[in-house]
């Protein structure tokens, strides 16, 4: 279970996120949605301490981690596994080092042991064949693959995901869903989706979570989202040019 309580993190004049408090349950799927710039990257970057906040706690399986040096956080993180926003692959590595990249920094694994986890993780995203193709020939729904594959690649017991499907096709998007799906099926992994796509959403959501202004503004099953009567659940749920009229109006 992660939790964070409380939290909050200006940027300069700017407050981000605002008394945030989340539980993310252990085993389940939380997705968390939310308008460009709400706050959604910065609060998973928080979790994994990539960046300080300046008020609350951040709980995790009952540790508070919020006092915490960068060492102390290092096996805590070591469990954390991240689908960065935008892929963020390292483009001098091909496919086979950027997925063992986890594996050489943190872990004792030989080399036989990390070729085989490779293979593993690779195949378990369908792109077995790619481990000496370089990200820039890769298209970008086979980067976010190969993305999901180094987040896996250590087992974590934590896997965040940071816009999985933006960007890319519906029917990439869709595949790019089931994996995840896959995900939560193979592993009891605590998950958490950011995006702003409520068709990826309905997919693989357990609990959803609305923010707004840096604050949770609606928490529930997603079948209660998408029921909803909340109005900015409903405008939400409508699409963005309604919200900002719904901003003008408050
Ligand atoms: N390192 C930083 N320095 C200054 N401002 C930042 C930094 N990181 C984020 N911000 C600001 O914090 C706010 C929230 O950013 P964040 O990236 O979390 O948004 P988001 O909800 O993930 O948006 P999107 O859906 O577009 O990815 C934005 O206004 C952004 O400009
Ligand atoms: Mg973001």
């Amino acid at each position: 279970m992660i939790k964070v309580e409380n939290l909050s993190k200006d940027f300069g004049s700017k407050r981000v996120l605002d008394n945030l408090s989340i539980e993310f349950e252990t085993g389940k799927t939380t997705v968390v949605l939310g308008r460009s710039g709400c706050g959604k990257s910065v609060m998973l970057k928080l979790i994994l301490r990539l960046l300080p906040f300046d008020s609350g706690r951040v709980v995790i399986d009952n540790i508070d981690t919020t006092d915490f040096s960068e060492s102390k956080m290092m096996p805590i993180r070591r469990n954390m596994g991240m689908l960065f926003q935008g892929s963020a692959l390292f483009d001098s590595m091909n496919v086979f080092e950027n997925v063992a990249y986890t594996l050489r920094e943190h872990t004792r694994m030989n080399e036989t042991e990390i070729k085989a986890r490779v293979h593993e993780k690779l195949s378990f995203v369908e792109m077995a064949d790619t481990e000496l193709m370089m990200p820039s020939e890769l298209s970008g729904g086979m980067q976010k693959r190969i993305a999901l594959a180094r987040a896996l690649a250590n087992n974590p017991d934590y896997i965040f995901f940071d816009e999985p499907t933006t960007g890319l096709d519906p029917i990439t998007s869709q595949t790019i869903n089931e994996l995840i799906k896959r995900v939560q099926v193979h592993t009891d992994a605590t998950i958490i989706v950011v995006t702003h796509d409520l068709e990826s959403a309905a997919h693989v959501a357990q609990k959803a979570v609305l923010l707004y202004n840096g604050k949770v503004h609606f928490e529930d099953t997603y079948d209660a989202f998408r029921s909803s009567e909340n109005e900015f659940v409903k405008l939400f749920r409508s699409g963005g040019k309604v919200i900002e009229s719904y901003e003008r109006k408050y």
